[in-house]
């Protein structure tokens, strides 16, 4: 997870296993800016400070700012120093931070969001639907991009024709475009009778689902982004609607790194 990130917050930082990175409790209830670090102190002595619901004894036990239920007079304190957002984005917006001309997947975020400089974590073209990741965590945004780390990409494409088992192989043994592009090996799951089809990429090209469907002659009629490694999208978000990603799903993120 980002390092950086805590080191530039002039935080220390410990190691506590698979991406886990535990910090004093008295600095991060004290990072959030709302208590000094001796109010901190006395609000543990006087034990209004929870852990997961147990009360915290000492200012220096450690805990994971990403996933520490922590709570002041019983009122959760967030103290994760990223923040991270699930969005469904619709089509028609760019998925930009900003654009001189069009419209783009920030507008359909409050103002107090938007000025915490969150950015889509790769691109979705205009015309594709589906799982958009925004987040200020450049060091994760970079580890789910990342070829190197396999992290898959699910598509829901329908097509012009059918796909079939040629379409499967062809894919499956990376495919190299019309430009020279060389594909990394993909997944082709044909669906509807080849009429739709789910599309596994470990990369994410330039229009990558859609030329390697044209150049097997099936052209994308729509797109839609399922998954992004462990995080799928939540059914329940309608298109243009966005949430925050649990600690669950933090926690699974992190994994990746
Ligand atoms: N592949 C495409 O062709 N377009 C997208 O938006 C995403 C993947």
């Amino acid at each position: 997870m980002n390092m950086r990130g805590f080191a530039a917050a002039g935080r220390s930082v410990h190691t506590a296993g698979e991406g886990v990175h535990l910090e004093r409790i008295d600095k991060l209830l004290g990072s959030t800016g709302r208590w000094s670090r001796r109010e901190v102190k006395e609000l543990i002595r006087q034990g209004r400070v929870q852990r997961g619901g147990a009360p915290v004894l000492r200012p220096e036990e450690k805990a994971d700012p990403e996933t520490a239920s922590l709570t002041v007079d019983g009122q959760a304190v967030d103290c994760s120093p990223f923040v991270y957002v699930m969005l469904h984005k619709p089509a028609g917006l760019l998925s930009a931070r900003s654009d001189s001309s069009q419209p783009t997947v920030l507008e359909l975020l409050p103002p107090e969001l938007k000025r915490r400089g969150l950015f889509p974590v790769g691109r979705l073209d205009k015309d594709t639907t589906g799982l958009l990741l925004l987040t200020d965590d450049g060091d994760l945004a970079h580890q789910l991009l990342s070829p190197k780390k396999h992290v898959d990409k699910v598509y829901l494409a329908r097509v012009e024709g059918r796909v079939d088992q040629s379409d499967v192989q062809a894919l499956a043994a990376g495919m190299v475009l019309e430009d020279g592009l060389r594909c990394l090996p993909a997944g082709l799951e044909p669906l509807e009778e080849g009429r739709a089809c789910l599309v596994t990429l470990r990369e994410g090209k330039y229009h990558q689902v859609k030329r390697m469907l044209a150049a097997r002659g099936k052209p994308v009629t729509s797109l839609h982004r399922l998954s992004m490694g462990p995080l799928a999208l939540d059914e329940a978000l309608k298109p243009g609607k966005w949430r925050f990603l649990t600690p669950r799903e933090r926690v699974e993120l992190r994994r990746l790194g």
